[in-house]
């Protein structure tokens, strides 16, 4: 029998391949995805995986599918886990376990391990992507079966398997990297009180290093989904990377914030999120033209649920793919240009145009105009207070 592990090439991964091996007795094929975590880490891979006991390494490029079918679907549905997160993390698992399901038909494997923590988002996310996706899998998941406990245990593990220990240096932090988002956990940050240090910070330079100049940017949406930059039409992927130069360059995307993981426990995170932070404001910005008061109110309660479902990794949850539609159908009209200007790690928007905008300069403007006639507000109003005056009339005896 043959198991599929998810793989990064760091020294907890690596340990795995020997232990599965020890432990389960099976061929370990590695699978690492390519969802923009940054080209150093796929060098040597293979070399490291069969070092490692593995048969073999599959990679593959997910970045356009990631963005393309995960990334920008929550953008449109304007998904904030605990309103400020992102969803960087929650969106990558479902896009890596799907491909891990591929692979494990590819290769024949009967089985899929993880490197996630038991304490984790993480460990649900993988696996309810498995049982959606194929619940005939076995899963592995060694954090929760073995006694290795830190650092020097799996080092000890590795040289009595002859595995080679990676060189690189581990972080003090515990990060998870893609094209969407860096995140830090860990270390001085599991006190909330403590200020993260500058130089934890990876995508973006501090705001008060940015430039002294405001940099503009226009985006261009189409039905919810961006699709150009300065007039500039891009792949989802380089799109996204794009914004992330330019918004990391003027600090903006950093959030601090303690969350509430699926497995209840709280836990205190910082997140890099420069290109998704433009893009938030600016799909959100557009909706301003094109939603009416009561079509916002709706889309923005859904999106509640959306990113709850997304956090606790029920993307093939046939409820979020319902949803899907919902803010599919309700931003067909999203369409325009958003003008914003980027300074100092803040972005205001400056100006926005669509051609599906409901807003009309000859309605709303304070010179007159045709359509609306001011004397219809009188019994408007009267109507729209009825219940307030006749509650007032009942408690002064009227
Ligand atoms: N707390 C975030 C989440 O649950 C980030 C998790 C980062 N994961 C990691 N393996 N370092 O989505
Ligand atoms: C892990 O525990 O594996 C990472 C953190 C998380 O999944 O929330």
């Amino acid at each position: 029998n043959k198991v599929v592990l998810a793989y990064s090439g760091g020294l907890d991964t690596s340990v795995i391949v020997p232990w599965l091996r020890e432990n389960y007795g099976c061929e370990v094929v590695c699978f690492t995805a390519d969802v923009g975590q940054g080209v150093g880490e796929l060098e040597g891979l293979e070399q490291k995986a069969k070092a490692s006991g593995a048969c073999q390494l599959v990679v593959k490029d997910l970045q356009e599918e990631f963005v393309r079918d995960f990334i920008f679907p929550c953008l449109r549905a304007g998904a904030i886990y605990e309103r400020k997160y992102l969803l960087g993390t929650s969106m990558a698992r479902p896009v890596i376990a799907k491909a891990m399901v591929d692979v494990a038909k590819e290769v024949g494997a009967d089985a899929v391990a993880h490197g996630c923590t038991g304490k984790g988002n993480d460990q649900v996310r993988f696996e309810l992507t498995f049982f959606a996706l194929n619940p005939e899998l076995n899963v592995v998941a060694p954090w929760r079966e073995w006694d290795i406990t830190g650092r020097e245990d799996a080092i000890e593990y590795a040289k009595k398997h002859n595995v080679p220990v990676p060189v690189t240096k581990k972080s003090i932090y515990s990060r998870d990297r893609n094209l969407w988002h860096l995140s830090h956990e860990g270390d001085i940050l599991e006190d909330p009180a403590n200020e993260p240090k500058e130089d934890m910070y990876m995508m973006s330079t501090s705001p008060e290093a940015a430039p002294e100049k405001p940099e503009y940017v226009e985006i261009g949406i189409v039905a919810g989904l961006p699709i150009s930059v300065n007039g500039e039409k891009l792949s989802p992927a380089s799109l996204l990377s794009h914004l992330n130069e330019i918004g990391g360059k003027h600090g903006i995307g950093r959030v601090d914030m303690v969350e509430n993981r699926l497995v209840g426990m709280k836990s205190r995170g910082v997140y890099e999120t420069p290109g998704g932070t433009i893009l938030f404001t600016a799909a959100r910005e557009l909706e301003s033209l094109t939603l009416d008061r009561e079509t916002m109110q709706v889309k923005d309660s859904l999106a509640l649920k959306y990113a709850e479902l997304v956090y606790a990794g029920r993307w093939f949850d046939p409820l979020r793919e319902s949803m899907d539609a919902f803010m599919e159908k309700i931003t067909e009209t999203t369409t325009g240009l958003v003008r914003l200007k980027l300074y100092k790690g803040s972005v205001s928007v400056v100006g926005r145009t669509s051609p599906k905008s409901l807003y009309r300069e000859d309605i709303s403007s304070f010179e007159s105009g045709q359509i609306y006639d001011q004397a219809d507000a009188a019994g408007f109003i009267r109507l729209y207070g009825l219940p307030m005056r006749v509650r007032a009339m009942l408690e002064k005896g009227i």
